[in-house]
């Protein structure tokens, strides 16, 4: 699949870096949009929603065009999409088959024909009691079935004001990912979501968000090498919507976005994909 040309770097560097050396100019493989319903939406509207975008899908240019609807309509969304979209979760058991009531996993998954699951989404960090070590192990169980993990970290605005945002998105990703196999990197989606932007309609300034990839990458290239660190993608989530879409998707580091609110109506999805540049590519 051909990709965003981007300079593999540890952060954008125009001339030599750390990382990269000379700035050799690579292309970045994946290019992602990912739309995260959370808990909206019902079956019937799940459908009419599918049927909304079946049409378009021959539009997304080279863009990985994800979903992540509720787990009841897993399944049926998984059967019934159109050809380029991936039906994922958004979220799965740390736990593999027994005695475990309400979860459901990996395996579970994969036998629905689902792509793979949202892990560490702020709200379940916050909410539902999902600790850095609980992350971790759901990265884990879904990289070992082969599916891809859309590994979510991001800051606090306290945090962000403490100056601290950097520390706390490498700690995370310290905790979930470091210790993975390098060939577990394809299974592996990195989401920045700033939590201060989730749902609140401020978006991180383009410049804030480009940081934050560039430094995420830049973990990657040091724990991984900056070959596998450049196939990794990194999206960006908080009040991402079709006005600023392009301008985020635009920066070096970003490779697209994972999208809440602006995911629900498919116009408004559509008009996200078609704001990245890969979206243009034949
Ligand atoms: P939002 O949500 O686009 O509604 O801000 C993003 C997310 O939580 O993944």
């Amino acid at each position: 699949m051909v990709g965003k040309f981007l300079s593999q770097s540890c952060g954008g560097h125009d001339g030599v870096c750390d990382f990269c050396g000379p700035n050799v100019r690579t292309k970045i493989m994946r290019n992602i949009v990912a739309g995260n319903w959370k808990s909206n939406k019902l079956m019937s509207e799940a459908l009419k929603w599918m049927e909304d975008m079946s049409p378009w899908m021959p539009n997304r240019g080279h863009v990985e065009v994800m979903v992540a609807p509720p787990t009841p309509y897993l399944a049926m969304m998984s059967s019934d999409a159109p050809k380029g979209l991936s039906v994922i979760a958004q979220n799965v058991s740390s736990e593999g088959s027994g005695a475990h009531t309400g979860e459901y996993t990996a395996e579970m998954l994969k036998s629905c024909g689902v792509s793979g699951a949202i892990v560490g989404h702020s709200e379940r960090r916050a909410r539902f009691g999902d600790t850095d070590a609980l992350v971790a192990q759901k990265v884990r169980a879904l990289v070992s079935e082969k599916l891809q993990a859309v590994f979510c970290c991001g800051e606090t605005l306290d945090q962000r004001e403490a100056g601290t945002a950097q520390t706390v998105v490498h700690d995370q990703l310290t905790t979930a990912i470091l210790g993975l196999d390098a060939s577990a990197l394809p299974f592996v989606v990195v989401a920045y979501e700033p939590i201060w932007a989730i749902g609140t309609g401020k978006t991180a300034s383009s410049e804030e968000a480009q940081a934050m990839h560039a430094s995420i990458r830049g973990w990657m290239a040091e724990t991984f090498g900056v070959e596998k660190a450049s196939e990794v993608a990194i999206l960006y989530g908080g009040s991402c919507k079709p006005s600023n879409a392009q301008e985020l998707f635009s920066q070096q580091d970003i490779n697209g976005g994972l999208i809440g609110g602006a995911s629900l109506a498919p116009l408004d999805f559509q008009g996200v994909v078609e704001g990245h540049p890969a979206s243009q590519q034949a």
